[in-house]
């Protein structure tokens, strides 16, 4: 087995993706940027090459099965393990009042946020198990936590987005069954909120850097053996890691 480590990396073309994937080659990973268009994951791949990182693009839509199928056999070909998998892809493309909620779009968010990490999760769990240490790391956010939407004093508590909020709420508890499952195999499994951060996810408005935002996830995925498992963690903004409330 190689004793180089490699990290996949979905939704890594741009956003806070893109900065896992510099921050985890930067620390000496090769580096699978999964990637739903040829072009933008190779031209992200081939930026991030420029930077001296081992950086490959890998065409992963984690709505379809067989793309994710075809990637785990692309992925066969020339390893045999995966030390990181973070599942970062997301969307939220349903903004309206939780009452007018339109089904096809809530379908199509779960397809992402929920569904997309429990698939490609599963598909990639071979080379997860022939790493000495996997590591597994969800990217939930704030909005997914019950107990922040029941918090008056939230920062979130208005924020009432019934197909994202639920999806990432969903994608947490899938957190928890998975690393519990897991567990034995010596394979952690954490979720992560990254914070408010300026990206196309939200137009921009976002306060934190995606350099602030990708630093709690690329902490789980290279999490000792002695880390935490079936967690969910923020940065507490100023703090080290800090525990989200469920
Ligand atoms: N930004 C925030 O404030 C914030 C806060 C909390 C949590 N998060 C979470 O952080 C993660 C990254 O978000 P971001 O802010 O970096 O957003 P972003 O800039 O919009 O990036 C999202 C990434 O997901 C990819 N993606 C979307 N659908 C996909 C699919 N079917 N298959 C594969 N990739 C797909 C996008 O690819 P394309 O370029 O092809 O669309 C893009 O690379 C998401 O899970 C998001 O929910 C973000």
């Amino acid at each position: 087995m190689s004793n180089i480590k490699s990290a996949l990396i979905t939704g890594a073309n741009k956003g806070i993706g893109r900065e896992i994937a510099r921050q985890l080659g930067t620390d000496g990973y090769s580096v699978w940027l999964g990637c739903r268009d040829a072009e933008r994951g190779e031209r992200a791949a081939a930026e991030l090459r420029e930077a001296g990182i081992d950086a490959h693009a890998l065409l992963l839509d984690v709505t379809s099965d067989i793309s994710v199928v075809e990637a785990a056999a692309k992925f066969a070909k020339v390893s045999e393990h995966l030390d990181v998998l973070v599942n970062n892809a997301g969307i939220n493309i349903d903004r309206r009042r939780a009452s007018e909620t339109k089904i096809d779009n809530m379908r199509n968010v779960y397809e992402v946020n929920a569904f997309g990490p429990v698939r490609v999760t599963l598909a990639f769990l071979q080379f997860l198990r022939k790493a000495e240490h996997a590591r597994v790391v969800m990217m939930s956010s704030s909005l997914g936590s019950i107990a922040a939407a029941l918090d008056p004093t939230s920062e979130t508590y208005d924020v009432n987005l019934l197909s994202y909020n639920s999806s990432k709420a969903a994608l947490n508890m899938i957190t928890v069954m998975l690393a519990k499952d897991l567990h034995a195999e010596g394979i952690k499994v954490n979720a992560v909120n990254p914070g408010f951060t300026d990206t196309d996810l939200n137009q921009h408005h976002g306060h934190r850097s995606v350099e602030e935002a990708a630093r709690i996830a690329v902490k789980l995925a290279t999490i000792g053996e002695n880390g935490p498992t079936a967690g969910f963690f923020h940065d507490g903004y100023f703090n080290d890691l800090g525990r989200h409330a469920w």
